[in-house]
């Protein structure tokens, strides 16, 4: 895996170790996780499902050798799920012990201890001990507003407030990253207090170098045909017709399911036959089958 990284010294470094690690990055996206790093600010990643924002928080982790903790956004998620709730039944079975002997008020005291916290993704990544962790909090777009406002003072300050125990900053700040799928635009106070980074779809290079290492015995031949296949499937002027294009992960797979049926080279029957792995609404799979061999005509010469 390499040797981890104790300090970044370059974006190239931080390239050539996320490679090392599986992460094929562009160097935009890069110089953000850098510069993200550097400022000690959170990285708001957007973009298309499968275009590879949770890997990427994933593979900082490893290349840092630091813990990731993750909070899956979902709508109607509540606080307690992101930063603390307290543990009731022990608190319960603490005050019966102590009830003999022990005062109400003393009781009271007793029982809002740190002990009978139960930490959530946020409040670990706050309290993890030096390097400090990666905390990624996953398509914030899914959770509803009230959320993101709770957000702030994390994402401004790396502090939250518990109103039992107080304020608990973060000692190191964790390297923070937001992912959203677009599915609604995001607060602006939430966006002001991070970097920004759009991700695409890779460029056919990048996704060829994916699919080579992810699904090796595909090959050079069949896996640029996928590539190519995908890119163009992806692109104008096919790009609406579909209501979700195929991510990097739908790729890899398609390429290794070719080669499970021992396909040497694309036709339309073998892609007829494998859609639903590039597809997973049936209105896509359906509009893709007029277009296969337009998509399979090789490309005009360029002049
Ligand atoms: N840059 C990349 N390098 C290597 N693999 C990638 C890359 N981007 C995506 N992948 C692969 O595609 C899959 C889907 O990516 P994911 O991060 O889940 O997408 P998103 O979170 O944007 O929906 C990952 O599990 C990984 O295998
Ligand atoms: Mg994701």
């Amino acid at each position: 895996m390499g040797e981890p990284i104790h300090e970044l010294r370059s974006i190239d470094e931080l390239t050539h170790a996320l490679e090392r690690v599986g992460y094929h990055a562009p160097r935009r996206l890069v110089t953000s996780v850098f510069l993200a790093m550097k400022l000690g600010r959170p990285l708001l990643l957007e973009g298309e499902p499968g275009v590879g924002k949770t890997e990427l928080a994933k593979a900082l982790a490893k290349v840092l050798h630091r813990p990731m903790l993750r909070l899956q956004c979902y709508d109607g998620m509540e606080q307690r799920e992101a930063l603390y709730e307290w543990n009731h039944t022990a608190q319960l079975l603490h005050m019966r012990a102590a009830q003999a002997t022990q005062t109400a008020a003393e009781i009271e005291q007793e029982v809002y201890q740190s002990r009978y916290l139960i930490r959530r993704p946020l409040l670990q990544a706050l309290e993890a001990p030096a390097p400090g962790a990666v905390l990624l909090i996953d398509e914030v777009d899914r959770a509803d507003e009230p959320f993101e406002a709770f957000l702030l003072e994390y994402l401004g300050e790396y502090q939250v407030s518990i109103p039992e125990l107080g304020t608990i900053k973060a000692q190191v700040a964790p390297i923070t990253i937001l992912t959203s799928n677009r599915t609604r635009d995001l607060n602006d106070a939430v966006k002001r207090r991070c970097l920004y980074q759009w991700m695409d779809y890779p460029e056919r290079e990048r996704e060829l170098a994916i699919v080579q290492s992810q699904a090796p015995n595909a090959g050079p031949l069949l896996s640029e045909a996928v590539t190519e296949f995908v890119s163009r499937l992806r692109s104008l002027p096919f790009a609406n017709a579909f209501q979700r294009s195929p991510g990097i992960a739908e790729s890899v797979e398609w390429a290794k399911a070719l080669v499970a049926l021992d396909t040497l080279a694309l036709d339309p029957e073998v892609i007829q036959d494998t859609a639903g792995i590039l597809f997973k609404q049936r209105e896509d799979v359906a509009a893709l089958m007029p277009m296969i061999d337009e998509l399979l005509r090789p490309a005009p010469q360029q002049v």
